[in-house]
C-alpha cells in the first residue's frame, strides 16, 4: 500500500497535541481569525501566519507588534509597516483571501553569524520496521528572509557547526540525542492516527534558551538536503531506507 502523506498542518498538530509530553514542545497554534491574531500578538509579540497546506515556505508571513505600537509584517524580503492593528490585519486578510491559514506563536530562533537557523529532523521507518531518526541538519536563513527553507534561499548546514558557538561538543552530542528522541516520539504519536506513514521531516526551532519547539511535520520530506553536507554518511543511510520502503526517488 502507498506511503501515507498528510497535507494539513492543522490536522497533524491536533494529533500531536494529544500527547502530553509533546504538547509543551508545540508553539500555540490556532486557525486564522482576526481577533485571534490580535490576542496572540498581545501575548507573544511575534507570530507566524502560514497556509495550512503550504510548502517551501510560500505564503508564510511573520507578524510583529513593535514597541512603539505600530505593526509590521514580512513575507518576502521587505517588511511592511502599519500605523494600527486594523490596517495591518486588513492588508493580511486581503493577501490570505479565502484560503485556510494558521497563526502560530513565533519562536525567536537561535542565530549563527547573525543569521537565524532552524533544524530539520528526518525520521524513517527502518528495515526492522522501527522508527529511527536518520538525519539532523540545520538550515540557515537567507539574510533578508523570514523562512529557512532551501527553496527560499536557506542554506543546509551541519548541526554541529551551527551549535558550535553556543554549546560545548558534549552538550551538542546530547542535544542531538534529545532531538532524535523527540523525532521518534513525534513519529509514534502521528502513527496512532496515520498508520501508513514511513518517513517524516520535522521542522524544529531552537529558541535563545535552547528550548526545542516543533514548528511542523512534513510527511513528504526532501531527502536531498542531506546530500548538501560534505559528510554523506547520513544521506547514504537515508537513501538506503527510502529504497527499502519503496519510496519513488526523483
Ligand atoms: N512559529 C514559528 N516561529 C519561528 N519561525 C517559524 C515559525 N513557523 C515557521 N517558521 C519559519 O518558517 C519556515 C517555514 O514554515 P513551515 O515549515 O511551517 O511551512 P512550509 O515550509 O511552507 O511547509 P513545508 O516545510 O511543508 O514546505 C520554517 O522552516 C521556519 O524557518
Ligand atoms: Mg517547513
Amino acid at each position: 500500500m502507498a506511503i501515507q502523506r498528510v497535507k494539513s498542518k492543522w490536522a497533524k498538530t491536533k494529533v500531536l497535541l494529544l500527547s502530553e509530553p509533546l504538547r509543551e514542545r508545540i508553539p500555540v497554534t490556532k486557525r486564522w481569525h482576526i481577533p485571534q491574531l490580535a490576542a496572540m500578538l498581545e501575548q507573544h509579540g511575534m507570530v507566524y501566519v502560514k497556509p495550512d497546506q503550504g510548502t517551501f515556505g510560500l505564503g508564510v508571513v511573520r507578524v510583529e507588534k513593535l514597541p512603539d505600537g505600530r505593526y509590521t509584517y514580512q513575507s518576502g524580503t521587505h517588511p511592511q509597516h502599519f500605523p494600527s492593528f486594523d490596517k495591518m490585519a486588513a492588508s493580511l486578510q486581503k493577501r490570505i483571501g479565502s484560503r485556510q491559514y494558521l497563526i502560530q506563536q513565533g519562536i525567536p530562533l537561535l542565530s549563527y553569524d547573525g543569521l537565524r537557523f532552524d533544524i530539520r529532523v528526518m525520521v524513517q521507518c527502518n528495515p526492522k520496521q522501527e522508527w529511527e531518526t536518520t538525519g539532523i541538519i540545520g538550515r540557515l536563513s537567507h539574510p533578508k528572509k523570514i523562512v529557512t527553507n532551501y527553496h527560499s534561499g536557506g542554506v543546509p548546514m551541519a548541526f554541529d557547526k551551527l551549535m558550535e558557538p553556543h554549546l560545548t561538543q558534549p552538550q551538542v552530542d546530547s542535544y542531538k540525542m534529545w532531538l532524535a528522541e523527540i523525532g521518534t516520539s513525534v513519529a509514534r504519536q502521528l502513527q496512532t492516527r496515520y498508520p501508513r506513514l514511513k518517513e517524516l521531516g520535522i521542522d524544529i526551532a531552537i529558541d535563545e534558551s535552547f528550548r526545542p519547539w516543533i514548528l511542523e511535520v512534513n510527511t513528504l520530506p526532501d531527502p536531498y538536503i542531506f546530500r548538501k553536507l560534505d559528510d554523506k554518511t547520513m544521506f547514504r543511510r537515508i537513501y538506503r531506507y527510502c529504497l527499502a520502503y519503496d519510496r519513488r526517488m526523483k
